[in-house]
């Protein structure tokens, strides 16, 4: 399996360990509850392909959820992903895909549909849409993106998918944009051009890389990595549930956001 390296790639993948594994059931059995009976009811997307499941894991600052204990945090080297051996967990995002995603737009344009299909919905996390016009503001910066698998499925399950050190080109068109403004007006700065300029280059130059992972094991991705979720293939094995990965994404400030 490849592992991959945060800092030269843009994630990392670390082996499965007997309690990462442990605290994925006891997860995976609180994500089936939530979905279920959950309320704030799952929000299903793409014509009942995704549900994004935000803040869905009702998980302490451990990672802890329903008596799992702690979540055995993978060590990485910590500069490019600033606090992940001690920083307080958010309640996890259980993002379920399920067979056909993306199986029917979801109230976006053709070309963005199309975008999703083709190009697997590639996207920076925290650089959102902003206003009417949507234009794209770094409003909410991450720390890291911390994927663990819940279930088992098959490598067509809508797996994961990043462009291998597109982090760098991300990183380095941002931090140019941002340059000439004062960092306080930094999250209202319209980064649209050089986000969509350096996302084409991305999708020239970089490598692009599924990430199919079982239960126990953990991926690491670099907060400026380009990344987004492959189609369904027909007849990928899958539980009746679908897959479900839980994500960590704490937030951290702009500058740290730019550094490493
Ligand atoms: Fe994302």
């Amino acid at each position: 399996m490849v592992a991959g390296d945060l800092d030269r790639c843009g994630w990392q993948r670390f082996a499965a360990t007997p309690a990462r594994r442990a605290w994925a059931g006891y997860a995976c059995a609180a994500a089936l509850a939530w979905l279920e009976t959950g309320d704030p009811a799952p929000l299903w997307r793409y014509g009942g392909t995704w549900s994004p499941g935000v803040d869905a894991l009702d998980n302490d600052e451990s990672g802890a959820v329903a008596g799992s204990g702690p979540l055995p945090r993978p060590k990485a080297p910590s500069p490019g992903a600033p606090g992940l051996a001690k920083v307080p967990l958010h309640k996890a995002q259980l993002s379920v895909l399920r067979p056909g995603y993306p199986r029917a737009p979801d109230g976006e344009s053709p070309a963005a549909f199309r975008f999703r299909q083709h190009r697997d919905g590639a996207h920076l996390d925290g650089l959102l849409p902003i206003g009417p016009k949507r234009r794209r503001m770094l409003r909410e910066p991450h720390a890291f993106i911390l994927g663990l698998p819940l279930n088992d499925t098959g490598p067509g399950a809508s797996p994961l998918v990043v462009w291998e050190g597109s982090h760098r080109i991300l990183q380095g068109a941002i931090g140019a944009a941002l340059a000439p403004h004062k960092p306080a007006t930094w999250p209202d700065v319209d980064l649209t051009e050089p986000y969509q300029a350096a996302r084409r280059r991305c999708f020239e130059t970089c490598r692009r890389v599924p990430l199919h992972a079982a239960p126990g094991e953990a991926l690491l991705l670099h907060r400026a990595v380009l990344h987004g979720m492959a189609p369904w293939e027909d007849g990928a094995a899958a539980p009746p549930e679908g897959r479900i990965v839980a994500y960590f994404r704490p937030t951290t400030t702009l500058r740290t956001w730019l550094r490493d």
